[in-house]
């Protein structure tokens, strides 16, 4: 049930081809309900069809007009409306994709064993679709053995429950069990559109350590040297490594704006050096790095603590120091014994061609250089890989091995990323 539309990319402005999907936005009964809202929006902006099930409880959050006119479909919750149609059998039958947000611990439970009482459930037996649960509960109530068990029931039989996020629930309490944020479960939902096996639990009991964003070296107070790394491919492979089920450190230095994945321990820094002393603490115990930072090769030498004036004694000229190398140094770690030998270190290459050698054979020297288990290698230039929502590359590895990273969103490249490393770790 498809058909090619195009859409706005939402950072370039660009029109990109994608496809008309039917999407069925399942909604709990929860106070996170509202965000649900913001969900469906995007979902139909994406030009996707969208097909709003709440439960009955959900209407007490939001109303069912709010939920039709968003979706531009009509709402219902019960089996017994429309029956010539036989929604509950039609909905999970043409559907794509199956999303629940909020799913509530109730919702869960009976949709693990398997009861269909209303038409969210009754879909939800009938889809043979991915389906999504981004649930949204108390820590206590996400936490209790029969919420776990239900998980736990549901991804064996095949649907992704996304872990939640940390931070303030209703009223003054915080812990686990936010709904994450309607842009991340939008954009792991497009990456189930584009590739239906993305979210393995493959990496549940590893630790990986994932770099991003740009570093800014001061000069003075109010100027620096930095770069225009957007961070959202980093981003990208710290929220899938998440949702893959890793304990992840994200080390960020400055993006463009992007949100905290949920379920991530995000650690914010500025220059390459404060940067260098992250990693380096975090590579002591951890099974992967991921360097994908654009980390500021030099800096200048001086910092000046007030602002530099023009004219009297402003400098003609600056001077710049050369910065640590902070991957070469893991894989020097990992030579000496200070990082563990098993663990997996991944580099990122932004190359352009030229008259001496095509993009590939200058990321082979660097593999080479770097010493590295893996090497990402993107194109640049001609509005590629920086600040844009799509990507594509090569994925070098120390064995030898260059596979193509087809085009498509930067949460593909990163998933591409993450069977590689996933593959790798002992
Ligand atoms: O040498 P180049 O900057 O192209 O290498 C890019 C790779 O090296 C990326 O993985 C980047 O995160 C890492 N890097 C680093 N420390 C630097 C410069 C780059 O770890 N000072």
């Amino acid at each position: 049930m498809s058909d090619a539309v195009s859409v706005s990319d939402s950072v370039s402005g660009a029109h990109v081809p994608t496809t008309r999907k039917q999407i069925v936005v399942g909604v709990g009964g929860g106070i996170a309900a509202y965000k649900s809202c913001a969900l469906i929006r995007s979902f139909t902006e994406a030009g996707h069809h969208v097909r709003v099930v709440p439960t009955e409880s959900a209407l007490q959050f939001v109303g069912k007009a709010t939920f039709e006119a968003l979706s531009g479909n009509p709402v219902q919750t019960g089996v017994f409306a429309d029956v010539p149609q036989v929604p509950h059998v039609r909905l999970g039958q043409e559907a794509d994709l199956v999303v629940i947000a909020p799913a509530t611990a109730d919702l869960m439970a009976r949709a693990a064993s398997g009861r269909a009482d209303d038409l969210l459930t009754g879909t939800l037996l009938t889809a043979r679709c991915p389906v999504l649960f981004a649930p949204a509960m108390h820590t206590e109530m996400w936490e209790h053995p029969a919420t776990v068990a239900n998980v736990a029931t549901l991804r064996s039989y095949g649907a992704i429950v996304l872990e939640p996020a940390s931070g303030r629930l209703t009223g003054k309490d915080t812990g686990a069990g936010r709904l994450p944020e309607p842009e991340e479960i939008a954009g792991l939902a497009a990456l189930l559109l584009e590739r239906r096996d993305a979210l393995p639990r493959d990496l549940e009991g590893k630790r990986v350590v994932v770099s991003a964003g740009g570093t800014r070296e001061p000069l003075d107070p109010v100027r620096f040297l930095g770069n225009r790394s957007s961070g959202k491919q980093g981003y990208a492979i710290a929220r899938l490594a998440a949702q893959r089920g890793a304990d992840v450190v994200l080390v960020s230095g400055y993006t463009a704006g992007i949100s905290e994945p949920a379920a991530v321990t995000t650690v914010h820094v500025r220059t390459a050096q404060e940067m260098q002393a992250v990693i380096d603490r975090e590579a002591a115990q951890c099974d992967a790095v991921v360097m994908a930072a654009a980390v500021a090769d030099f800096r200048p030498t001086t910092l000046v603590g007030s602002k530099i004036k023009k004219g009297d004694g402003e400098p003609d000229s600056i001077e710049l120091t050369k910065n640590p190398d902070i991957l070469a140094g893991i894989v020097q770690a990992r030579r000496d014994g200070a990082v563990a030998p098993e663990t997996v270190i991944v580099g990122f290459a932004a190359e352009t061609g030229d008259e001496d050698g095509d993009v590939l054979t200058y990321a082979r020297a660097k593999l080479a250089r770097k010493g590295c288990d893996l090497l990402v290698v993107n194109a640049v230039g001609d509005g590629k890989a920086f600040e844009v929502d799509h990507n594509d590359g090569w994925l070098l590895s120390a064995d030898g091995s260059e596979v193509a990273l087809e085009h498509g969103s930067k949460s593909l490249l990163a998933s591409r990323v993450l069977d590689a490393v996933s593959g790798s770790l002992k």
